[in-house]
């Protein structure tokens, strides 16, 4: 079957409540056309990530129950470590409540001033990591990444010859480690291929620079890598993450979306020196290192998710749901990158949208617009997450692409629901013409889609 039925049957049911326009266009007033600022009973469906927002399986509801939830040597640690260990091969796992500690933790301690660090794309939290250090984040994704169009099996690979440039430049030295963020979820949650793995492994390894994977969606990677790169196709899912972590020398993690569960994280990594500096650091930010800012029944239901996540099934169903809605949308001549990613389509807003120049922030219109109509929550990936002011000329940057995601939480919606946001967007992109850019009206320092205000432009 192209589109398999839900590997599950549904055993509790959360009821969504239903709003009308006319008070959704008053909450937008409210909070400044801020999606996040919407309070989520207030929406119909929620795309607006699939972090956190996984529905749990009886077994993990079980698993629950049996945490131990002492403070130093819990139990639940122990299953925890020895789960990521089966995957990973990693000799040292250090627990966080989510990803972005991971990657704080890591950044604090091996990210200075004037480093630099390549990533096939940062995720926002990472890159505003090792800006916060005053590094450079450097994103050195292949150009097809750029290219909406352009359907390409692996377009989260990173560009060798980009790598081997910025090398060059700016020297080995400078460059505390190299990141490959698998799928790449700011690139449209694409995968990375083992070839390209072990190319940019082969590579640092001359210089001897670490290679850390931004290991999120590793399952969903390791599923592409099966369907879609030669040798693999009668592979486990476990035998090629193993294969994939292999040529990783750590990684950072959120569990909240290949771990199936609604927080956790952690930081997996060889280097016993390293892994020592940054425990050091957990104690004083999160907790002692056998729970790591979670409680033992979330170590419990990390290590469940991670063992459910490697079945084939459920990963067949998950991409192909995401493809599903992806070619409903294309037959509605809607702009979307492909292939389809596999946590999210991206829609692309500038093409939606071509009267509304990038710094009226033609996403953000769509964000406002789906919501407002339908009460779709979506989420901007352009000018408003990535654009910013240069300090030295005052010029406005962009960037590439003006992208908007619709991120479908895992095991949550039915394909009904897909359906409805097909309907949806075909009805809107009908009445295009009349949507209007937006401009900010308030905008913190760092992060600012967080917290920004905006009106529409009249
Ligand atoms: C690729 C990637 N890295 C890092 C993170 C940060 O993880 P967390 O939200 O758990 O801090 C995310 C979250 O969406 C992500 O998608």
């Amino acid at each position: 079957m192209r589109f398999p039925a839900e590997p599950f049957k549904i055993k509790v049911v959360e009821s969504i409540k239903t709003t009308t326009q006319e008070e959704r266009e008053k909450l937008l007033k409210e909070v400044g056309n801020n999606i996040f600022d919407i309070p989520s009973e207030k929406i119909f469906i929620d795309l607006l990530t699939d972090s956190g927002t996984s529905a749990m399986s009886d077994r993990q509801w079980a698993a629950l129950m049996v945490g131990d939830e002492a403070y130093a040597g819990s139990r639940s640690f122990y299953k925890f470590e020895q789960t990521v260990k089966k995957l990973t091969n990693f000799g040292h796992v250090i627990p966080t409540h989510q990803g972005r500690v991971a990657e704080n933790l890591l950044s604090s301690i091996i990210v200075k001033e004037g480093m630099v660090v390549p990533n096939n794309s940062h995720f926002d939290t990472t890159r505003a990591n090792i800006e916060y250090h005053q590094g450079l984040a450097l994103d050195l994704v292949i150009d097809e990444a750029y290219q909406p169009e352009v359907d390409h099996p692996f377009k989260g690979n990173m560009d060798i010859r980009k790598l081997e440039r910025v090398i060059n430049k700016y020297g080995k030295d400078r460059i505390p480690v190299c990141f490959l963020t698998i799928t790449n979820n700011s690139g449209g949650g694409q995968p990375v291929s083992m070839q390209n793995i072990k190319d940019v492994k082969k590579v640092l390894s001359k210089y001897n620079i670490p290679l850390f994977f931004d290991a999120c969606r590793f399952a969903e990677n390791c599923y592409f890598i099966k369907t879609r790169e030669k040798g693999y196709e009668n592979k486990w899912i476990l035998e090629i993450a193993n294969e994939m972590f292999s040529y990783a020398d750590g990684c950072t993690m959120s569990a909240k979306k290949d771990g199936l569960v609604n927080i956790g994280g952690f930081l997996a990594l060889n280097d016993e020196g390293l892994a020592q500096k940054i425990t050091n650091l957990l104690i004083l930010i999160e907790g002692f290192p056998t729970y790591g800012g979670l409680a033992g029944r979330d170590l419990e239901a990390i290590a469940v998710g991670l063992e459910e996540v490697l079945d084939e099934n459920y990963l067949q169903f998950r991409t192909s749901q995401v493809q599903y809605l992806a070619e409903m949308l294309d037959k509605e001549n809607i702009s979307i990158i492909k292939p389809a990613g596999g946590h999210a389509v991206y829609i692309d807003a500038q093409k939606f949208f071509p009267h509304i120049p990038n710094y009226q922030f033609p996403g953000q219109a769509l964000v406002v617009e789906l919501y407002k109509r339908y009460g779709i929550r979506s989420v901007e990936i352009g000018s408003l997450m990535f654009g910013k002011t240069d300090e030295k000329t005052g010029e406005e940057i962009h960037p590439k692409l003006e992208l908007v995601r619709l991120a479908i939480p895992r095991r949550v919606y039915t394909s009904m629901h897909m359906n409805y946001i097909a309907e949806a967007f075909a009805e809107l992109h009908k009445d295009r013409d009349k949507i209007k850019g937006m401009r900010i009206t308030y905008e913190a320092p760092v992060l600012r889609h967080f917290t920004a205000r905006l009106e529409e432009i009249n």
